[in-house]
């Protein structure tokens, strides 16, 4: 049994301030949290406070992106090592906000998530089909793609450090959600891609979570599914009070 992963995944958004407040009354709200693994990803700016603030909590932090070089001429971009310097555990890597406004690719994908697992960093590494890609039927097609070319020569020891995140693009932040039997069945062809790539051992513990529109609302239907293990929350984790309802679905 797979405990449930819940991500909280801010974007470009919350101050220093309001990055901490929120710390701060998730942490009053979640006072234990043995059974989920629960997450956030604030903005860069707000990581070293937020770390401050979830100091003996279970609450981890993550960041929202990096760069796979080591350092260096690299102007804007921040190494695995700074991330882990500054608290974090997990990274999100290859976001589809990432792939379609910032160009990254596949092979680069591949590149931060080797970084970032060679300093200890745990990536989120997201995947996801557009409405396009859907609607032409090579879902399943783009799925395989994006696992085969993102976890290119990651070992088995280390697969078992990487969480996919399934985000159909055309369900972030559209209000959107897929069904859950939509989910069920890329999460469950995406845990057979695993078990192709790797072996049954693996993919059967692979943490695979949903997002696009996750809600207090569906969250409890989608976490019904098999294959469901979690969610990257966007949207309705900017408000403390619905994340925690999220992170404490039934
Ligand atoms: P959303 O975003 O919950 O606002 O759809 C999810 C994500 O982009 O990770």
């Amino acid at each position: 049994m797979i405990k449930p992963f819940i991500a909280a995944n801010w974007k470009m958004n919350k101050t220093v301030g309001e990055a901490v407040d929120f710390a701060n009354s998730l942490r009053a709200v979640l006072t234990t949290t043995p059974d989920r693994d629960v997450v956030i990803a604030p903005p860069f700016t707000a990581l070293h406070a937020v770390a401050a603030s979830l100091k003996g909590s279970d609450i981890a932090l993550a960041a929202q992106n990096m760069h796979d070089a080591e350092k260096g001429a690299f102007t804007g971009e921040i190494s695995a090592a700074m991330l882990i310097d500054a608290g974090c555990a997990y990274v999100i890597i290859g976001h589809s906000e990432r792939r379609h406004i910032f160009g990254e690719e596949d092979e680069f994908i591949n590149k931060k998530i080797i970084s970032a697992l060679k300093h200890g960093l745990k990536p989120i590494f997201c995947i996801g089909e557009t409405l396009e890609e859907r609607e032409s039927g090579i879902t399943l097609d783009i799925l395989q793609r994006q696992i085969g070319e993102g976890l290119n020569n990651i070992s088995t020891d280390d697969i078992g450090s990487v969480v996919v995140a399934y985000e159909p693009v055309w369900a972030i932040g559209t209000g959107k959600t897929a069904t859950p039997k939509e989910a069920e069945d890329a999460h469950k062809f995406i845990r057979a891609c695993i078990q192709m790539f790797y072996d049954a051992a693996v993919a059967e513990k692979v943490v695979i979570i949903y997002g696009g529109s996750v809600t207090p609302d569906n969250i409890g239907e989608l976490m019904a599914e098999k294959d469901v293990n979690g969610a990257l929350v966007g949207g309705a984790s900017l408000n403390s009070e619905s994340f925690a309802k999220i992170v404490n679905y039934p």
